[in-house]
Order: structure tokens, then sequence, then C-alpha cells
């Protein structure tokens, strides 16, 4: 492997090697840093030593992300989106890329200082913090899944936007009519009333103007309670959209799964959905119990990696990637009938007890095959007692 590959396996964003979670850590500590030292070089009463400390600590801070910004680019040519471009033009695309032009942003701090010939001023260096903000932002996983969202459900959150504006305008419309006469500064326009409205419309209420007629203390309760309605929908409409892209993204992973489970292979794309809906993927250390002899059962599992052993008077068993287990306590209602625990890290995929039951009704042929497996490990155990 070259240096240049070396170095990219190290600084791409999405490595999940030891290493480049650790420069990872590194370039977001060094961010929190950043961020602390420009926002505490803000401060009126630090003495001149710790500004000069703090400057210091900023210097570095963009320093060390100028030379990633130089790293980034160099390496941009051992990214796979970039494969059939040249060198030159594979940086190009990855400096116009958002994370190109993210990390370019965080630079220009250490660009500014550079081509400034000195250090900035704290105030000057205030604008650090934004960049770096959105730097930090960039690390974050659920930022990509908040975009998501609100693409999503970008008809509903307009849809409630158009509400809270009509809201907005007819109540500093009706305000300034009611309330111009006794306050003439502050509803006096529209524009003038707006910022009650809003104010009142959006729950905060700073109280620093209040409607003085009766007709005017009418409409600000009416919009108090208009505001936290329209509140109340946008935060249910995040909340589903939300649960909808966890959801999809938990859907996409046990899809993933099941596709690599032997037993699933011959079922119809539309059976798989229906069961991909009710599983649950759960990972488990080495030595691990999984189900305990005597327990009742509340669930059953698929191997999608790793080994479990099943504990039998006989001796034991080993299961291994695409069998399952934890099926005879289910169909026969009865207590587990042995310890089963992990030989290696597993990854399972968890039936639980009221889905399988459900599912026993809508693919016979699926708890059928289950059923030939357990009545073959039964007789099995009995021959073996
Ligand atoms: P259950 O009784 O729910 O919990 C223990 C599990 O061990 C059991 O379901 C089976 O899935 C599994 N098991 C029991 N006997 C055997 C066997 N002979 N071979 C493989 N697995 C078994």
């Amino acid at each position: 492997m070259t240096l240049r590959a070396r170095i990219y396996g190290l600084l791409d964003p999405s490595g999940q090697s030891d290493a480049a979670r650790q420069v990872r850590a590194l370039e977001i500590f060094l961010n929190l840093i950043g961020i602390a030292s420009v926002s505490v070089g803000t401060l009126d009463s630090l003495t001149p030593n710790a500004r000069e400390v703090a400057a210091i600590v900023t210097g570095v801070v963009a320093t060390a992300f100028f030379f990633a910004y130089a790293l980034r680019g160099w390496v941009a040519p051992e990214n796979p989106l970039f494969q059939d471009d040249s060198p030159a033009r594979a940086r190009i695309r990855w400096m116009l890329s958002a994370g190109g032009l993210i990390d370019l942003l965080a630079v220009v701090p250490a660009l500014a200082t550079v081509s400034g010939g000195a250090r900035l001023g704290a105030d000057s260096a205030s604008i650090f913090v934004l960049l770096w903000v959105l730097k930090l932002a960039n690390h974050a996983p659920g930022v990509g899944l908040i975009a998501r969202v609100f693409h999503n459900e970008r008809s509903a959150l307009g849809a409630a936007a158009a509400l809270f504006a009509i809201v907005l305008f007819s109540a500093a419309t009706i305000a300034h009519w009611l309330e111009e006469a006794k306050q003439p500064e502050q509803f006096g326009s529209i524009p003038a009333a707006l910022w009650w409205t809003v104010v009142t419309l959006t729950t905060t209420g700073y109280g620093d103007v209040v409607p003085l007629t009766p007709a005017g203390r009418l409409l600000g309760g009416l919009v108090m309670l208009c505001g936290i309605a329209v509140l109340a929908l946008l935060a249910g409409i995040l909340a589903t959209g939300f649960a909808a892209e966890v959801r999809r993204g938990e859907f996409v992973r046990t899809w993933d799964l099941v596709a690599r489970v032997p037993f699933f292979s011959e079922i119809g794309a539309i059976a798989i959905a229906d069961i991909v809906e009710r599983l649950h993927s759960r990972s488990y250390p080495a030595g691990a119990m999984v189900i305990r002899k005597g327990a009742a059962g509340d669930s059953m599992y698929f191997i999608v990696l790793g080994t479990v052993e099943v504990k039998l008077a006989s001796g034991m068993r080993t299961l291994g990637m695409g069998d399952f287990f934890g099926e005879m306590a289910l169909l026969d209602r009865k207590p587990r009938s042995a310890d089963v625990f992990t030989a290696s890290p597993c990854t399972l995929l968890v039936l639980n007890v009221a889905d399988f039951y459900q599912l026993a009704g809508q693919q016979p042929t699926l708890i059928a095959a289950i059923e030939a497996e357990a009545k073959r490990r039964r007789e099995n155990d009995s021959g073996a007692n």
C-alpha cells in the first residue's frame, strides 16, 4: 500500500479502523480546543498573558487544520468516488465537495493569519468560532439524519411554516388596528406590530410590548393558543420524520443482515420485507449467555455472524452463521430446553414471540421449515438421552 493510500485511510471520514477513529477524535478535540480558545480570547477581563496564550492556541489549531486540508487534498485521488479521474481532477472535485468546502472554510483563519502577517485581534478571530463549529458539525453523524428528515418532511414543514406566516401577518394586522391609537410607537405600523406578534406566537413572551386594549388582549390570548398549536404541529412533524428515518435506516441494516442468512434466501422480496420489519439485530461478545435453560421463551434468534454453543445433556452442539435457535420454547410453549451461549462475538437477528406467532399466520412455509428443524432436534435430543 502506498503512503498516500495509507494516509487516505487515516483521514477518510468514514474510515472504521482504530487509527482512523483516533485521527477523527484528535480532529474533534482540536476543534473544541480551537472554539474554546477563540471564545475565551473575546473575554474583556482576560490578562494580556492569558490572551497571548489563547491566541497561540488558536494559531496552533488553525495551522493543524491547514495541514490537514493540504493532506486531504493530496490524498483525494485515493477516494473511490474519484477513481476514474486524473489526480488533479480528483483534487478539484474534492475541493468542491461539501466536505472539502467546509474544510476550506476551517483553514480560512490560518490563511488570514498568514496573509495578514500578524495575529488577528480577538474580535476578528471570533469568526473562527462559526467556521469551526461548522467543521465540528461535519463530524456529527446525526447531522446527515437531520438534513434527511428536513428534506423528507419539506412539504409538511412548508405547510406548517405557511400556517405560521398566515397567523403571524393576520395577527400583526389586527393588533395594528386595535392598538395603534394607544401605542403608536409599538403598533403604529404592521412591521412594528410584527415584533409583538412574533414574540407572542412563538410563546417567548419578553413582555417588552403588551396589548393594552381589551380586544388587543383577547387577540393576544388567541395568538398564544395558535402559537402552541403551530409549535406542537412542528414538533409532531419532526418527531414522526425522525422516527420514520431511523426506522428506514434500521430496515436497511436488517435487510442487509437477513440477506446473509441462507435460511431466508428462498423467500420472495415481499415476504422478506415482512420479516425484516419484525427482526432486530443484536450484538453479543464471546461467552455471553443468550438463553438460560428453564427460562420463559420470549424470542428466537438467527445467527448472522459468529457461533453459539447449545449445552445439552448429551454434550455441546455448535450452531453457526445461518442457523437459528430458541424456536422450541415458542413452538412448544414450554420453558427453554437448554443453555445457549456465544462461542465468539455474534450478531443475531431477534424475532420476539408476538411477531413469531403473527409470522406463523402469514408465512406458513417459513414456520414449517422451523418446525421441521425443531422436530429433528427433538428427536436428536431424545435419541441421545
Ligand atoms: P429453546 O428450547 O427455546 O432454547 C434452547 C434452544 O437450544 C432450543 O430452543 C433450540 O433452539 C436449541 N437446541 C435444542 N436442542 C438442540 C439440538 N439438538 N441441536 C441444536 N440446537 C438445539
